[in-house]
């Protein structure tokens, strides 16, 4: 039965951390991986998460299931983190959402809901997008398009071409937005022009689908949501699928929601019957772990708080990095403008450079990233920084 199946090349980022590992250059740098970083190279486990599960630990009773939707308390949490306590949608009681595996699981438990609704329904993503889009998206059933999003050759975004390609999006399709710190560009909405595009969600009628996988890393908690907080309370329906993996630095505890909003309360239970049928069908139901430990946060004032000053610095250093790198490539003479650079959120950025180039960063110089140039900003330190500009630079002259 299986004999006559063929082996598929290992995914380009698992692939390069392969290498990378494999590489005995005591200089070498990874760029590749998407995962937070701190200065020594550690992806810590944060003091907040640390201190929620020592509490668990103490306080738990029972591993007895718990549901499709995982917990009640971890739903209301994390919509009003998402949202924002007493969002209109909220307030009519027209949101209903389930705990899922990840911001993966969120998007494919969605994909597969908005595909029962209309079969190979149309979903609109961003070229470039993140590159699991696809298939977590396609492979629900759902056809997907491309709208025009980054210009490479100006490191800018295409807002004037993504809303003549959207202009012709309507009822019954989908769009796929990224609510901040864009992965893979950097390059995020202006307030402006969010409000440009909820218009249009408003007057043509198509479903935004936004996905937040990094709540938190780009200006504040608030500030990264307010393009998905507008759109949500200028259209009738909507879907977004939210990570904690990030933010919560909990990645492999698999932690995310899948949330929808409905035109009324009524059609949110029917919704939600669908939405809970659809992970019944999958996975029957999430984790409890990585929820609990959210849940724990986001409704004890003191965890809370700590919490979110550790994203602070999270983000803080992800910014700083930033600014350093771009005064840097100044300093090593590096041929070209990388002011974008600073300007640009989160934990991706394109470098802009070729794939020859990417190549001969990794042979000559062990610095690690996807033929894109996309580096993760995060992989950057101080003890490092110098050596990586250097490099950029050579390569840049050769
Ligand atoms: C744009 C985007 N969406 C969603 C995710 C989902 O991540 P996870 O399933 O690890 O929560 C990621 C992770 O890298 C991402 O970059």
């Amino acid at each position: 039965m299986f004999d006559h199946l063929s082996s598929l090349p290992a995914d380009p980022i698992l692939g390069l951390l392969a290498t990378y590992r494999a590489d005995e250059n005591p200089r070498k740098i990874d760029l590749g991986v998407g995962v937070y970083k701190d200065e020594a190279g550690h992806t810590p486990v944060l003091q907040a998460v640390k201190e929620a599960e020592t509490r668990l630990l103490r306080s738990e009773e029972t591993k007895a299931y718990v549901g499709p939707a995982g917990t009640a308390g971890f739903n209301t949490a994390m919509q009003e983190l998402v949202l924002g306590a007493g969002h209109p949608a909220l307030v009519g009681n027209r949101v209903r959402s389930a705990q899922t595996p990840g911001g993966c699981g969120a998007l494919r438990v969605l994909a597969e809901f908005a595909n029962r609704a209309k079969e190979h329904a149309t979903i609109w993503v961003s070229d470039p997008t993140w590159a699991n889009h696809v298939p977590l998206l396609g492979n629900a059933g759902l056809q997907i398009k491309s709208y025009p999003y980054y210009d490479r050759a100006t490191s800018s975004l295409k807002f004037d071409a993504m809303v003549e390609t959207l202009k012709q999006v309507g009822e019954g399709e989908l769009v796929l937005f990224h609510a901040c710190c864009h992965n893979p560009c950097g390059a995020d909405l202006s307030r402006e022009q969010w409000q440009v595009l909820a218009e249009m969600a408003q007057k043509q009628g198509f479903t935004p689908f936004i996905d937040m996988a990094y709540q938190g890393f780009g200006d504040s908690l608030d500030a990264d949501a307010y393009g998905l907080r507008l759109m949500a309370e200028s259209v009738p329906e909507m879907l977004v699928a939210a990570s904690c993996s990030k933010n919560f630095g909990l990645y492999r505890e698999r932690v995310g929601m899948a949330m929808a909003i409905y035109r009324d309360a009524d059609s949110a239970d029917r919704g939600q019957s669908q939405m809970l049928n659809v992970v019944r069908g999958n996975y029957s139901m999430p984790p409890n772990h990585g929820g609990a430990i959210v849940e724990a946060i986001l409704t004890d004032a003191g965890l809370r708080a700590n919490w979110e000053a550790e994203l602070t610095e999270m983000r803080e250093r992800i910014n700083s990095l930033r600014s350093g790198l771009v005064e840097s490539l100044e300093k090593a003479g590096a041929v070209g403008d990388f002011h974008f650079i600073q300007q640009q959120k989160g934990m991706f950025s394109f470098l802009g450079i070729t794939p020859e180039q990417v190549q001969k960063l990794q042979q000559d110089y062990s610095i690690y990233m996807v033929d894109s140039s996309r580096i993760s900003i995060a992989g950057l330190s101080r003890n490092n920084m110098d050596y990586f500009c250097a490099s950029v630079a050579e390569v840049l002259e050769s």
